[in-house]
């Protein structure tokens, strides 16, 4: 009988998932527990370019292999993100009353966007963090050191995300346990937890906008030695940032870099306690926690799925797809196909290659993956340097979202080794 370790590394009877008569990806309920392995490996196999209907209105394309999620990421000419937006059923961006953000544009825009904040955000700058977040994580470990249980996701794996994004950004430390709530009202909006649906959203955005639009201000008024101050003054080619779009790049900063590393930070830490050989093996030799890193982030895949339009008539593998169609391109799919990774349900701290897509291909590839991998692997260094325990103390609970691969709540024990 053939078996597979899904996401939470539980071991479960592949056979015995059963797959919907009629699959719906835009359906969040399918992601109440996590990953719907069994749904995509199904149309990995079966159907890889899948029409997901929706009733009443448009439905999209939803790529589920490697070969075919790469080509499109590959290729943004044909396959837009500027064209109708990139969440799965976007509409017309111009109704929706807020600036465009990086993400959401095509050349030449995004082109000279991402040049002109590239100098703002050097590799330098970023790197010149790292110290920031080894004290701040110190001192959330010390925190939950003392609590001994406590949740994993709000007490441990949250606070370096927003610190080290609201240090980047010259947040000042009284504003960023607000901005922490927002950016989590903003990425949960499918679940009713946090406000999905009844326009918290909305106003969450709204009031995110125009806290970043004053920082912008107050920066022009007095310049300070931080990635905002760089961002806002530097030039290309004669052209600076204008204070909108500055505002617009910091909502996408807040929201593509908080919830995304603190759902690899919970979801690796996870599975690393259903593997505690691995743990162990960290601990003997810590020079391997870069590849391991690499592999919860390809593990974990914290973004589910990002969405292009068809700028012309095209094909995909053979299937014809017409200008003006959506075209889905699941990560967490792509990330688990037999015909690129070894094994890929098994979890492997020492997977090499590991070409995981979580952060993206291409043009728009994520601007924040060194900060990411800096974060996570500072995370785990200082608990195994301090030779920290972690057990689990019930069923972790997962975001209800198909856009989020995120963990809401896990109760763990802490404690620091004799
Ligand atoms: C493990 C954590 C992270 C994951 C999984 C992740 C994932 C992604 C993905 C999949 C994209 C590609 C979007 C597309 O193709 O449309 C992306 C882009 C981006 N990410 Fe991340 N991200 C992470 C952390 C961060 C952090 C920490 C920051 C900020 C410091 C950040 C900022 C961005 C930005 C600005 C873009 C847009 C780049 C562009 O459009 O050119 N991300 N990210």
């Amino acid at each position: 009988m053939e078996r597979v370790v899904w996401y939470a590394g539980a071991w479960q009877d592949a056979t015995m998932e059963s797959i919907p008569a009629k699959i719906d990806l835009a359906d969040v309920s399918l992601f109440a527990n996590g990953t719907p392995h069994h749904v995509f490996r199904h149309l990995r196999k079966e159907r890889p370019i899948y029409w997901n209907e929706k009733s009443g209105g448009e439905g999209f394309w939803a790529l589920t292999r490697y070969s075919d999620v790469l080509a499109v990421s590959r290729d943004s000419e044909v396959f837009s993100s500027e064209r109708r937006g990139i969440m799965i059923f976007d509409e017309s961006f111009e109704t929706s009353g807020r600036e465009r953000m990086m993400m959401e544009m095509d050349p030449p825009d995004h082109t000279r966007l991402r040049a002109l904040v590239s100098r703002g955000m050097t590799p330098r700058r970023v790197l010149g963090l790292e110290d920031f977040a080894r004290r701040c994580f110190s001192k959330v470990l010390d925190r939950s050191l003392e609590l001994v249980r406590c949740d994993f996701v709000s007490d441990v794996a949250s606070l370096l995300p927003l610190q080290t994004i609201s240090e980047m950004m010259g947040v000042p430390e009284a504003d960023r346990a607000r901005l922490g709530l927002l950016a989590h009202r903003v990425q949960g909006f499918d679940d009713p937890e946090f406000g999905g649906g009844d326009g918290e959203n909305t106003d969450a955005i709204q009031e995110m906008s125009s806290y970043a639009l004053e920082l912008a201000q107050s920066r022009r008024r007095k310049p300070l030695d931080d990635i905002a101050t760089a961002i806002l003054y530097a030039d290309l080619d004669g052209e600076s940032i204008t204070d909108s779009a500055f505002a617009s790049f910091f909502m996408l900063l807040i929201t593509a870099g908080i919830e995304t590393t603190k759902s690899a930070i919970s979801g690796g830490m996870l599975a690393l306690m259903e593997h505690p050989e691995h743990w162990e093996k960290l601990r003997e030799e810590p020079d391997a926690l870069p590849v391991a890193v690499e592999e919860m982030i390809r593990w974990v895949t914290p973004i589910h799925h990002f969405r292009r339009t068809a700028t012309r008539d095209t094909e995909i593998a053979g299937q014809e797809i017409r200008e003006g169609e959506r075209v889905v391109v699941w990560y967490s799919s792509a990330n688990r196909d037999e015909s690129t990774f070894r094994e890929p349900f098994r979890f492997d701290i020492a997977r090499e290659p590991n070409e995981h897509l979580s952060l993206g291909f291409g043009r728009h590839y994520c601007l924040g993956a060194n900060l990411a991998r800096l974060e996570i692997r500072v995370v785990f260094e200082a608990m195994l340097r301090r030779g920290i325990c972690v057990e689990r103390q019930g069923e972790p609970e997962y975001l209800l979202s198909n856009f989020t691969n995120s963990l809401k709540r896990m109760p763990v024990e802490m404690r620091a080794r004799d």
